[in-house]
């Protein structure tokens, strides 16, 4: 049974204080997770045992390093529902979506095509499309919303309908509202109506909060952060559906050491071992480990069980957030669909219609709170919906209701200050 109170025992991180002494109410997980002992331990062990660069090594010890890289990859992409050979290890990612931008745009657009991305994305699942069109001469169309909450779905069907579309890129869940997008609804649109565009899904803040395989979501491909997964910073990956790359659909964006198979001084040929071919230079192997630990210990809490944490969270921090005066929660009232899937995930946000966003956030740290103001990396989200800047509150498996309780009661200080009380 899924116990959050037992879930921080693992996370060191948690019992620092803030301001002298204060304990520190950590409610930034969106913008990355904290890590457990399991992990920090994994990345230790590592360097204290088994470092050696991995493949190029004859010795014993470069044989572990790389049982420990390949073993990891392994844990990985089946904790994502993919084969290891899918998955191309990143440092997070913008930096696999760029992969994608690089090693897939770059060879399959040509002016006239057209990419499609959403009004709710991360500056990352749109800038890299921005840069795409420029040098591909594509155009990107931008799928707006409906009630500042959820993609509206007719007008993707209508760009789709319009013919040329290429690539359809979009988040799973979104950082700011908080919204679970209908992939599968979205992926059939797509497969209907624009058969040969690709899929990508920005699983930036689903990996972490729900049970999610690559395969069942029929996707082509999926991006995802270690960080934000309770896993170290600087790694994270790119799932390719392994029949584009034995097609060569996509390509080595990144070229040296590690992935060539023949070199000669004005040619050179590229590894056909899948695993090889996308991983150019020497790997982070202690934080593909610390990734691969993190997958395990997320898998041993239940992926389910974590989702519905998570929900309850969302749940308890949207109603006790919107009876502050003056304070209005953005987003879906949380509900669970037909699935039992819930409509939103991982954080709420919020604006005052007095206190801007920075000064809440200032305010609420003073009080030991840890949350993010500003737009979130969703600068057309908060043009579109006329928010200057919005408070988020976001949440991880060691996030409690207790938690939430401070950020409710820490309120009471900013109304005073602003002369609601
Ligand atoms: C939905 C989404 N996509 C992409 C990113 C970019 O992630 P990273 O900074 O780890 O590359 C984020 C980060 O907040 C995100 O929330």
């Amino acid at each position: 049974m899924f116990d959050s109170k037992t879930v921080r025992e693992d996370f060191p991180i948690l019992n620092e204080t803030v301001h002298q002494s204060l304990p520190l109410v950590y409610l930034d997980s969106a913008a990355t997770s904290q890590k457990p002992n399991q992990v920090i331990e994994a990345i230790t062990e590592y360097y204290q045992h088994n470092t050696a660069n991995v493949h190029r090594g004859v010795h014993k010890l470069s044989d572990r390093s790389t049982q420990v890289w390949d073993d990891s990859r392994e844990t990985i992409a089946q904790f994502l529902g993919a084969a290891a050979e899918e998955l191309i290890i990143t440092r997070n990612t913008t930096e696999a979506i760029n992969g994608v931008a690089y090693g897939w745009g770059d060879h399959q657009l040509k002016a006239g095509d057209v990419i499609v991305s959403t009004a709710m994305e991360h500056h990352a699942n749109l800038v890299v499309w921005q840069e795409l069109c420029k040098r591909t001469g594509a155009t990107l169309k931008v799928v707006g919303l409906k009630n500042e909450s959820i993609l509206n779905l007719t007008q993707l069907e209508e760009i789709l309908e319009q013919g040329s579309v290429k690539l359809v890129a979009f988040g799973h869940v979104s950082n700011t509202l908080g919204t679970v997008n209908p992939v599968k609804k979205i992926v059939s649109l797509v497969r209907k109506l624009a058969p040969e565009s690709r899929v990508l899904l920005d699983a930036a803040q689903s990996v972490p909060h729900m049970p999610l395989n690559f395969h069942a979501l029929n996707v082509d491909f999926l991006v995802f952060s270690g960080h934000k997964m309770l896993a170290p910073m600087g790694v994270g990956g790119l799932l390719v559906r392994k029949s584009m790359l034995l097609a060569n659909e996509m390509q080595p964006w990144l070229f040296g050491g590690g992935m060539i198979n023949q070199v000669h001084e004005l040619d050179a040929t590229y590894s056909d071992d899948l695993a090889d071919r996308y991983t150019a230079g020497t790997p982070d192997v202690a934080s593909v480990r610390g990734l691969a630990v993190a997958c395990e210990y997320l898998a041993k809490l239940n992926m389910t069980e974590v989702m519905m944490h998570d929900f309850s969270l969302v749940q308890y921090a949207y109603e006790k957030l919107s009876k502050i005066p003056g304070l209005t929660v953005i987003g879906l009232q949380p509900a669970l669909d037909e699935d039992g899937i819930p409509n939103r995930l991982g954080s709420v946000a919020f604006v005052h219609d007095e206190v801007h966003a920075h000064d809440l956030a200032q305010i609420l740290d003073s009080e030991g709170v840890a949350v993010r103001s500003g737009n979130h990396c969703t600068m057309p989200l908060h043009i579109a919906c006329g928010w200057q800047a919005t408070t988020r509150a976001s949440f991880n498996v060691y996030s409690t209701k207790e938690e939430i309780d401070v950020l409710v009661k820490a309120f009471d200080k900013v109304l005073k200050i602003f002369g609601r009380n």
